[in-house]
């Protein structure tokens, strides 16, 4: 093209003429999937901004010679294209006046695995953008008996059984951490369970049960150990671990993925009243640990092991993957260029890993040593839920679950405190919720 400066910016556009648009891909060299996922989000939101209502890709077969190449770079277009198009604006009012939202948008693209890629991405895409939603509605309509029937509304939708645990079943079933948590506020807190039983499932995994756990605490006050200095604003971002399993599960079930996924929701709101629990309470969890409390802020943990251990017992998983926004010391560990994992076990630790770099949503595994869990060790009762000499919050939380997680049993535990929300902004999802997990959970679980 003589006489023009074409961008070269990586996701950058310009109009050629009327109807001409172009993109730049960025240097030639390490071009791939990550990076047309960026592309798609720049370029998705500059479609909004021209109103655009029909694009034809050119050119797709340079991408790449090799089908199954050009297939997963046709989903990392469209997982960036819903990534880079999502907003929260169910609750604008009357003052708003933001331009209405694309309508549709009808993409072309001249290569037939690119667009089945391109239609498993925007399944994924959809996934991680409902897990955005629901972390961002706010905390007086997302209480727990709305997180359970979103659930159930899912469920509905997709063909997947859900079932809800409710306050009274859970104290008689024993999961004092859920019900210890949760009393403090009015609306009750649940177990929310929903079923992916695929009709078809190959022999290699016929015999295989994924459970996915998320934290979904739909606010985070801390309880009496108050959260103070504007530590709390921003706390509707604390179910963003049940969030991302929600999300998952809608991209599972819409790609009918031949493999059995159970989620488990463990969904409560940690409030002040006369009615919460305190710090020196001692309570009994599902599995009969009994654990002292010594932090009402440490409330997360106390949840997922009650989902953790009634999983364990009743589900027969054969591997479990809880995520949770469980401790800011994640982040001053490894600020937000990667959520801190752990697992011990050599096969789930390796596909971790693997659906972390073919992601893009990265990992660092931190240790979980007999010695941590000996940290966690209480006077009165058999644990504490927070050790008062205050290090290595992370490994405490994961020391903590350990209790509660069956011996033998695969599981990786990931603490995305970090990862949940974007305050500087990045690429892919601007600044706000990122719906951190999806895109690893639903990979994970296609490779289980
Ligand atoms: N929800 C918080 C963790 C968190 C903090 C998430 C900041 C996102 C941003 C969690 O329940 C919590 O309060 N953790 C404590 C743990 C401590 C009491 C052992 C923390 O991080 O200080
Ligand atoms: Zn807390
Ligand atoms: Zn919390």
């Amino acid at each position: 093209m003589r006489g023009v400066d074409l961008p070269t910016e990586t996701g950058a556009t310009l109009q050629l003429d009327v109807g001409r648009l172009a993109l730049s891909m960025g240097p030639a060299a390490g071009f791939d999937a990550a990076r047309l996922r960026v592309v798609g989000a720049k370029l998705a939101r500059t479609l909004v901004r021209m109103a655009a209502s029909t694009i034809a890709i050119d050119d797709v077969r340079s991408w790449s010679a090799d089908a199954a190449v050009r297939r997963s770079m046709g989903q990392a277009l469209a997982e960036g294209m819903l990534l880079g198009s999502w907003r929260f604006d169910s609750l604008d009012g009357s003052a708003s006046r933001r331009e209405p939202k694309l309508a549709t948008l009808r993409v072309f693209l001249g290569d037939r695995s690119a667009r089945e890629g391109f239609s498993a991405g925007l399944a994924i895409g959809e996934g991680v953008n409902a897990a955005r939603t629901v972390a961002a509605t706010p905390p007086n309509v997302a209480n727990p008996p709305w997180i359970a029937s979103e659930a159930r509304k899912l469920g509905r939708q997709l063909g997947m059984r859900v079932r809800v645990i409710d306050h009274r079943k859970a104290a008689k079933l024993g999961m004092g951490g859920l019900v210890a948590v949760g009393q403090g506020s009015s609306a009750s807190p649940c177990l929310v369970m929903i079923e992916w039983s695929p009709r078809r499932v190959p022999s290699r995994s016929r015999d295989q049960h994924v459970v996915l756990v998320g934290k979904t605490i739909t606010y985070d006050t801390g309880g009496y150990s108050l959260k103070v200095n504007n530590g709390m604003k921003g706390m509707k971002y604390d179910k963003s671990g049940g969030a991302a399993v929600l999300g998952a599960m809608r991209a599972i079930a819409s790609l009918k993925l031949p493999i059995r996924v159970t989620a488990v929701l463990a969904v409560a709101e940690n409030m002040v009243s006369e009615r919460s629990y305190r710090p020196d309470d001692i309570i009994t969890l599902y599995n009969g640990v009994s654990v002292e409390v010594t932090n009402t802020d440490a409330e997360g943990r106390l949840v997922l092991a009650d989902a953790l251990s009634y999983a364990c017992a009743t589900l027969k998983p054969t591997a479990i993957i809880d995520i949770a926004t469980l401790t800011g010391g994640v982040g001053v560990a490894l600020g937000n260029f990667c959520a801190g994992y752990f697992c011990e076990d050599r096969a789930l630790s390796a596909l971790v890993e693997n659906s972390a770099a073919s992601t893009g949503e990265l990992v660092w595994r931190l240790p979980l040593w007999d010695a941590h869990r000996e940290f966690m060790r209480s006077q009165h009762a058999d644990i504490i839920n927070s050790n008062p000499l205050r290090s290595a919050h992370p490994i405490q939380g994961a020391a903590f679950l350990s209790y509660f997680v069956e011996p033998k049993l695969p599981w990786a535990h990931l603490d995305i405190a970090s990862m949940a929300v974007s305050e500087s902004g990045n690429d892919l999802t601007g600044t706000g919720p990122t719906g951190w997990g999806v895109r690893l959970l639903v990979d994970l679980v296609q490779k289980v």
